[in-house]
């Protein structure tokens, strides 16, 4: 399979070169050279440089965006999506501990995780920070057919040994040999990023939070992915079992896990001083409304993670969250952001869906945008794919209205097609 391809695309293109610099490109023309952006502009303007050979993908009136980046979602809850009525505690106990036991099973594992990883493909994401079950054959078959689709991903086995079942608990001290062993076979394999993953504060001993902290240390470059203050109660359970920590998030800076690229999903109930130490640190939060407002966990403050200078991405959750579409999840995050007064526009929007997300997860050398030089990841996108849509787009008047509507009305039926270094996927 041609893994680097040769092609050029027309279309309409919408990136970010900053958080405050949007470019959009009516009639424009994409050339990827190698899997890697070469050139990107005007028809008129890149058509001159083309090679003789390459392949035209006519997408005229169809906006291509870059990949969009789900910053936290799990590989073994799918089958656990819209499960009623409970709060995370007990959600955790009663669907998702039972159905992540079934990954022990490799071939039940296997369709499961090539379903999910479809599913992200299928809603136009390209990249995602991931939790598998805590089995490393589980974690494995994540890993291989991530590869096989050619797809950037961070993720790691799922650490735990306690206030679990048996069977989802690691003996103390394999979890850093198994953890070790999956590092070797898999970090910087095609495009994998493997990144430590304690579950919470709440499924880990102190020693096993000690050894993935000596992880850590002995692999620097890695980052880590866990779960931060989701639910008010599970604050009060982790001060319990960590009297000695100032805060919950102090838990996880007692053992170096916090730092850039280090991932924290939720952080809902944040004391001030842990806003600082993210500050300080460069730690990113994962917002992940959809799976905020289904559990009743609580509202996500945006506006301090903007005062704080946070880095930020937004998070589907599944499943936790409702819908594998970053559209969808950012529609919520809007609904959270508006509740509490706090202005989140489309721009807002698609910035952390691409480039915001891509520095979020410390991945911004290589995606988020078309500068040229990046990893071909892209996603044609059809406005009009419902009727509801083509009748709302009668009436708009600029790009920002248009986005706007893409992101409150759109799903997974306007992903038209989706690229991995300008290779087209099957989806
Ligand atoms: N906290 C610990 N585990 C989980 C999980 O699987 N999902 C969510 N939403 N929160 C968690
Ligand atoms: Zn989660």
């Amino acid at each position: 399979m041609n893994r680097k391809a040769n092609i050029a695309i027309k279309a309409d293109f919408l990136h970010f070169l900053s958080e405050s610099e949007m470019v959009y490109i009516r009639n424009g023309l994409l050339w990827v050279e190698d899997g890697k952006v070469k050139m990107i502009g005007s028809v008129d303007e890149v058509s001159p440089f083309l090679p003789k050979k390459f392949t035209l993908k006519d997408e005229s009136g169809k906006l291509v965006f870059p990949g969009f980046i789900d910053g936290h979602v799990h590989a073994v809850q799918t089958q656990a999506i819209a499960s009623y009525g409970k709060q995370l505690l007990d959600w955790l106990e009663t669907y998702i501990f039972p159905l992540e036991q079934k990954f022990e099973d490799e071939h039940f594992a296997r369709r499961s995780i090539k379903f999910f990883l479809n599913q992200l493909v299928k809603n136009g994401t390209t990249t995602a920070a991931i939790f598998p079950s805590r089995h490393s054959i589980a974690t494995s078959i994540l890993f291989e057919e991530a590869l096989a689709l050619n797809m950037r991903i961070l993720a790691g086995k799922t650490n735990m040994d306690r206030n679990a079942p048996i069977a989802l608990c690691d003996d103390t001290k394999q979890t850093y040999i198994d953890n070790q062993q999956l590092i070797n076979k898999y970090h910087q394999k095609g495009r994998i990023n493997y990144t430590i993953t304690p579950r919470f504060a709440i499924t880990s001993t102190e020693a096993q939070l000690q050894a993935l902290g000596d992880l850590k240390k002995s692999y620097p470059q890695l980052a880590v992915q866990t779960h931060v203050s989701e639910s008010r109660n599970e604050v009060d359970p982790v001060k319990k079992m960590f009297p000695q920590a100032k805060n919950y998030l102090d838990v996880y800076d007692t053992y170096g896990y916090l730092g850039k690229g280090s991932l924290m999903a939720h952080a809902i109930f944040l004391e001030d001083d842990e806003w600082k130490r993210l500050s300080e640190t460069q730690t990113s939060i994962i917002h992940c409304p959809t799976s905020n407002l289904f559990l009743g966990s609580g509202l996500f403050n945006m506006q301090k993670c903007r005062d704080y200078n946070i880095p930020l991405a937004l998070g589907s959750d599944v499943g936790a969250g409702n819908s594998f579409s970053m559209l969808r999840t950012a529609s919520e995050a809007y609904k959270v952001a508006a509740l509490q007064n706090i202005e989140f526009t489309a721009r807002n929007a698609f910035y952390l869906l691409t480039l915001g997300g891509a520095k979020a997860l410390n991945q911004d050398d290589f995606i988020g945008n078309f500068e040229i030089g990046k990893e071909a990841d892209f996603v044609v996108v059809d406005i009009g794919a419902t009727e509801l849509m083509q009748e709302r787009i009668t009436n708009i008047n600029n790009i920002d209205e248009l986005l706007f509507v893409l992101m409150m009305l759109g799903d997974d039926r306007n992903i038209k097609s989706v690229y991995l270094q300008g290779e087209k996927v099957n989806i």
